[in-house]
């Protein structure tokens, strides 16, 4: 028997300053759409702005409805937008936020475990690292650059071969 150890990395940043002016506007779009949410129950609003090689920005946010399990979260709503209306170019960065008008939120949203499983396959189709940017209120930002640092050992389509 062997214990395996695996490590992660991110960097975080105390300024929006750090950053350069495209990761500064991807965030402002993702800011923009978490506005725009859809979510009536939990009031929770999460937006996701996706950049693709090609420059083209989309944009998603929450979609909830009154049968909980059948809303959506702000990422996948914005990768499976951007993988329809630009099947098959590579994506680079994401960026998450999120805001809610029912307590203090400080911390940034990371996402959940299903978005992780479905932005890993994007990151395999896409064959570069996926950079994912995370921003709080209170200007918390954290990059994460390859998804092998949100989600170790992922499930991938080779799985599903003899
Ligand atoms: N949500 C997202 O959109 N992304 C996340 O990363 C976490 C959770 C949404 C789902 C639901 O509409 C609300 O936030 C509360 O869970």
């Amino acid at each position: 028997m062997e214990i395996i150890s695996l490590s992660i990395n991110y960097k975080e940043y105390t300024s929006e300053n750090e950053l350069d002016a495209a990761d500064r506007q991807l965030l402002k779009e993702a800011w923009t759409a978490a506005d725009k949410a859809y979510a009536p129950y939990s009031r929770f609003k999460v937006g996701a702005a996706v950049k693709l090689v090609n420059e083209q920005i989309v944009t998603g946010n929450n979609q909830e409805n009154a049968a909980y399990p059948s809303g959506l979260c702000a990422e996948r709503t914005a990768v499976f937008a951007a993988s329809s209306q630009f099947p098959g170019i590579p994506m680079e960065t994401i960026a998450i936020v999120a805001h809610t008008d029912v307590f203090e939120l400080e911390d940034t949203v990371t996402p959940c475990g299903a978005c992780r499983q479905v932005l890993a396959e994007y990151e395999n189709l896409s064959k570069k690292p996926l950079r994912v940017l995370l921003q709080s209120h209170s200007n918390r930002i954290y990059l994460i650059e390859g998804m092998h640092n949100l989600l170790p050992l992922t499930f991938k389509a080779d799985g599903l071969k003899k």
